[in-house]
Order: C-alpha cells, then structure tokens, then sequence
C-alpha cells in the first residue's frame, strides 16, 4: 500500500550506501503497529554486521554501528511527502506517516480496487492444488468436507495471491472397496436404488456397511455360516478378477454405479461453490503407472520378486543410502502384477507436470497416508524424476463427533448432506422468528448461506495438523470464533450503509484529519494487513491464517460499530469519512469471506 514511498526510501538509503562505500544487506521492511502513529520500519544490523566482516569501521560494536548508519541514513533522507517523521532508534530506522493520509490511503486503496483489494501481483508460477478425491461408491462425509474446504481455501488463496492456479481431484474408482460394493449390489439390490442423488450414494454406504458385515469373519461361527462367507468371498474375488480382465457385464456395473457417486460428488461441490479444473482418475493411470514400475525394474531401483512369490519392492531408505528407517520399503506391484494406490501416485505425479505444465504440486489428503506421500516422492526422485521436490503434500487431521471416530466399512459415518441440512434447518427455525420482515424464500437463501458458512468456517479455524471434534451448536452461534460472527459484521456494515441512503451523507471525499478513535484506528490497521494476510497463507498453504485473519478483522468492525457512532455524528466531514471506512470494511470482510469459501450475506 505504501510501495512508493517505501521505495523512495529504500532507494535513498541505497544511494547514500553506495557513495559512502558501505556494504549495505538487503533492506527488510516491517511494518510498525499504531502507536500514535503508524510506520514501517527496517534495522541496518546485518549491515553493520557486513562492514564488521570486511574490517572496516575500526572495530565499533555491531549494534552502535547499525545505530550510526541509522543516523546518517536519516539525515540523508531529509523529508519526503506524507511522511510525518524519521528516527534512527537503535539501530533500527523507524518511518512515520501522517495518520490521516495513511487512514485515507487504507480506505481508498480498498474502494478502489474493490473486489481486488489484496490481490498479490501475478506470478509466473503454476499451482496444482488435487483436493475433493473421495473414493468413489461411498457417501461424502463430514471428514471428505473437510479435505475439500480447505483445498478449495487454499486455491483461492493461491490464486488471489497472483498465481495461476489449477484445481484437480484425483476419485479412487476402483479396489476392493469399489468391488464390494459392486458386489453387494448385484447380489442382493439390482435396480432397488434409491431416486435421488445423495439417497442413493447414501444408500450406497449402507449397502457397503453390510456386505462388509456379512463378509467379516465371526467369532463362534457355525460350519453353515462359515461356508456362507467364504461362497461370499469367492464370488467378490471373481468379480475382481473379472474387472481385471475387463468383462463387459461387470465393468457396466462398474460404470453405473460408479456415476452414481461421482454424480453425488459433483452436487456437493456445486453447494460448495467448487469448480475442479482437471479429473483424474486412479482407473486411468494404473496401466501408465505400471510401465514406470518396468523402468524402475530395469534400472535396479525396484526389486522383482516375482519368480520367488513375492511383489516388486523399492528399499527407499537402502536405495538413499540411509542406515536409519525412515522412508522404509514399499511394494510398487503385487506378485500378480496388479498396481498399488502407491504405483498409481508415481504416474499422477508425471501426468501433473508433463500434461499441465505446473511448477507445484499439493496434495490435500488427511494424515494417515503421510508415510505414503513420503515414499512416493522419494521413489520418484530415485526414479530421476525432478520435479518431485515439487511436490507437496498438506496433510490434516480427522474430523470426529462428540461420539467418536468414523469408519465408512462400518457404516458409521456423519454424512456432510445430513449436517448440511441440520444447519440449515436450525438456521432457518431462529430466521422465521427473528426476520419475519423478510420473504420465506429470501430467507431460505439467507438461512443456506448462513448454514454453510458456520459448517466452513469450523473445518477453516483449526489447524490443519490438529483434529476437529464437530460440534454442531458451536458452530452455528453468531458469538465467538465462527461464521455467522463474520457474516454479521458484513450485514452490520451493510445496514449502516444502506441507512445513511435516506440521509444528506455520501461517500464522496472526506478527510481524517479529526481525533480517530481506538476503534477506528484498530479497523484500519487490520484493513491494511490483508494483502500480507494473503500472501503469507498463500506460501505457507496454511488457510487458518486466512481464517483467524477474518475473526480479527470481524471482531474490530463489532468493536467499532458498538462503539462508534457513523450516522449520528454532527460534523459532516467526520461522518462522511466513517461513512467510507464502513464501506471499506464490508469490501474487505467480503473479501476475506469469498476467500474463505463463505458468502457474504447482506442481511441477516
Ligand atoms: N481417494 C483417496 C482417498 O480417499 C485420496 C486420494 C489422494 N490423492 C492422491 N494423489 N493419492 O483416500
């Protein structure tokens, strides 16, 4: 916000630098919270440091050095337009603004770019962020929202950082998973689906829970039932190898039911607001994936055991040259020559650089396959495969219930549907008392937007690493760290804005030059941090920046709204500049929303 006179420094102080021969370390900027003013700031200890090293400056201490370079740095400056003063303070150079042009300069950066406000400037970097890759004849649980929330934050967040971003899923269509359902279905279910799209992908998990029920081997099983099971097992196996071979009957089946699921996927990611730019599938890399196998064969990287029944393995750690355990050893084929989940990583990895010329690649995947991702980047690096350095995988932790863990073979899961609809539902019970002056379908949109932001946010504000026990209530409350707190600043500054309409106020030029008060300045300050908000979650791929920084931002707009009077104040020119902060702040609290996957509403 403040590049050019930032610039104008810098540039000065490199001037004097380079006519006083003094090896001056690159200048870091930082900037300086409001304490009667607000600044920027940088230190010239690793500049003095660099003298140090070259022996110049007969042996001053570092410290009182980086204090005389301050000073001299400072005079050299002299004055500079909007700037209110200068101080060296040790060691330190300490630049001041105005308070009212740098309030102003907050204000009207973020009316005018608007929905930009924040934006990072383009980069030449391409991002791959894969995210929303549930495995397919399953229902999409609280856990796989979760996974595809913050894939889908941290693309926005990419992207609005300045680079081209692309959005990839990656659905697991095929293993043993997929069989049983197939299975199950065939066997006891033929063309008793379900109508409608999330009954019958819920449907789907039922029927999954019991064919694994059914396959389970049991305690105290009488002969019957032992024969039963293992009639079962046989006829699942066959249905496998059929897949396999590519039997038309049974990869019709496949296909069907497969659509079944991937069409339930779409439909939560159309509520979610996502777009996936590229669909991979594991079915279309397992035959690539095995001919990189044959080349890690041929180039002694993998070891075939086949001829002695085993699989082909790569020893990660040995082939590294590593004494310790730490990436261990990972079967890339089974003895039969069929792929691994592994084995088809390797061939994702390449079809992502080679065909979509990315430079990064993230893996949104939760925890539990960390040691898979370690190994799988580390075998395509054995593999000569460069850009595997590239590759990143940003791993989360689980989502439970107050009642405890999921397990989709048991049939114990919390469906991200029924969660949806139970926000919704419960939004919409408070909405029909509190809003009657708003029309039922106006209030059915409002309810969903409101629903759906507190059931984001609670997947947004926890770190990833750490679990998230979902707790409805919580996070449906309009107090506190969660959605509808955020969302109703933003109806707050909206309804401020629409009243001051009937009255003789307008956004037009105004000044700050009056007493701000705490409130005002603590807006302003949070205002002016969202563009390094951005870029810092951006490159550390952590969206709880992103969502922490929200709550801040909301809770100084609370603050000041109870405190701050807009419409009430006397003087014309005091309103009409708290007029355009308020603006302001509803253009950045949408911003920071729509980059947290929220909607914004306008009442509430
Ligand atoms: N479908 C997998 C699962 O549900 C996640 C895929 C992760 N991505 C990958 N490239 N392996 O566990």
């Amino acid at each position: 916000m403040f590049q050019k006179e930032q610039q104008l420094i810098e540039d000065k102080v490199k001037e004097f630098c380079k006519a006083n021969d003094i090896a001056l370390a690159e200048l870091k900027w930082q900037p300086i919270p409001f304490s009667g003013e607000w600044g920027f700031a940088t230190s010239f200890f690793q500049t003095a440091a660099n003298e140090a090293k070259l022996g110049k400056g007969n042996k001053v201490p570092v410290p009182q050095k980086a204090q005389e370079i301050a000073e001299q740095v400072k005079v050299q400056i002299g004055s500079v337009a909007g700037i209110s003063h200068i101080e060296a303070v040790k060691g330190y150079l300490n630049v001041y603004f105005k308070t009212s042009e740098y309030a102003q300069r907050v204000v009207d950066e973020v009316l005018t770019n608007g929905a930009n406000f924040g934006k990072g400037a383009a980069k030449t970097e391409t991002v791959m962020v894969e995210y929303a890759q549930p495995n397919t004849h399953h229902s999409f649980h609280i856990g796989h929202a979760r996974n595809t929330i913050l894939g889908e934050v941290l693309a926005r967040l990419v992207e609005f950082a300045g680079y081209k971003t692309i959005r990839a899923s990656y659905p697991g269509d095929l293993g043993l998973g997929v069989i049983t359902v197939m299975w199950t279905y065939d066997k006891f279910y033929k063309r008793q689906e379900p109508a409608g799209v999330h009954e019958r992908g819920q449907w789907m998990l039922k029927i999954y829970a019991e064919a694994t029920a059914l396959l389970e081997k049991k305690e105290n099983e009488t002969p019957e039932q032992t024969a039963q099971r293992e009639a079962y097992e046989a006829e699942r196996r066959e249905m496998y190898r059929k897949w396999d071979t590519g039997d038309e009957y049974v990869r019709e089946l496949w296909r069907v039911t497969r659509e079944w699921s991937l069409e339930e996927l779409r439909d939560i990611l159309h509520m979610l607001d996502v777009n996936i730019d590229v669909w991979f599938y594991e079915s279309e890399v397992d035959e690539p994936s095995k001919a990189i196998i044959k080349e890690l064969i041929e180039r002694k990287i993998a070891d075939d055991e086949r001829a002695q029944g085993g699989p082909v393995i790569v020893k990660i750690d040995e082939k590294l040259g590593l004494t310790k355990d730490k990436y261990r050893t990972a079967v890339v084929l089974r003895n039969d020559g069929t792929s691994l989940y592994l084995t088809k990583d390797l061939a994702l990895a390449k079809d992502k650089f080679e065909k979509y010329h990315v430079d990064r690649s993230i893996y949104v995947v939760d925890f539990r396959q960390s040691l898979h991702f370690q190994q799988a980047f580390k075998i395509l690096e054995l593999w000569g495969f460069k850009q595997a350095e590239k590759c990143y995988h940003l791993s989360y932790g689980y989502v439970t219930l107050p009642e405890g863990v999921m397990s989709a073979r048991k049939g114990r899961v919390t469906l991200f549907k029924e969660v949806y609809d139970e926000a919704i539902k419960r939004v919409l019970s408070v909405e029909a008392e509190k809003s009657v002056d708003i029309p039922a379908e106006e209030r059915e949109k409002i309810a969903t937007q409101i629903g759906l932001g507190a059931l984001v946010y609670s997947m947004l504000c926890v770190d990833n690493n750490k679990d998230i026990v979902f707790d409805i209530n919580e996070a449906l409350s309009f107090d506190g760290k969660t959605g509808p707190y955020i969302q109703n600043a933003h109806v707050r500054a909206n309804s401020i804005l629409k009243k001051s309409k009937g009255q003789k106020s307008d956004l037009g030029p105004s000044t700050f030059d009056y007493e701000l008060t705490k409130q005002e300045i603590e807006l302003i300050e949070q205002m002016s941090q969202f563009p390094q908000k951005v870029e810092q979650a951006a490159e550390e791929y952590r969206p709880l920046i992103m969502a922490m920084y929200a709550y801040d931002l909301a809770n100084a707009f609370h603050s000041f709204y109870h405190a701050v009077p807009v419409l009430q104040t006397e003087d014309e020119n005091v309103k009409n500049a708290r007029l355009r902060l308020v603006a302001a702040a509803k253009q950045a609290i949408a911003n920071a929303l729509r980059l947290l996957d929220i909607q914004a509403p306008e009442v509430m």
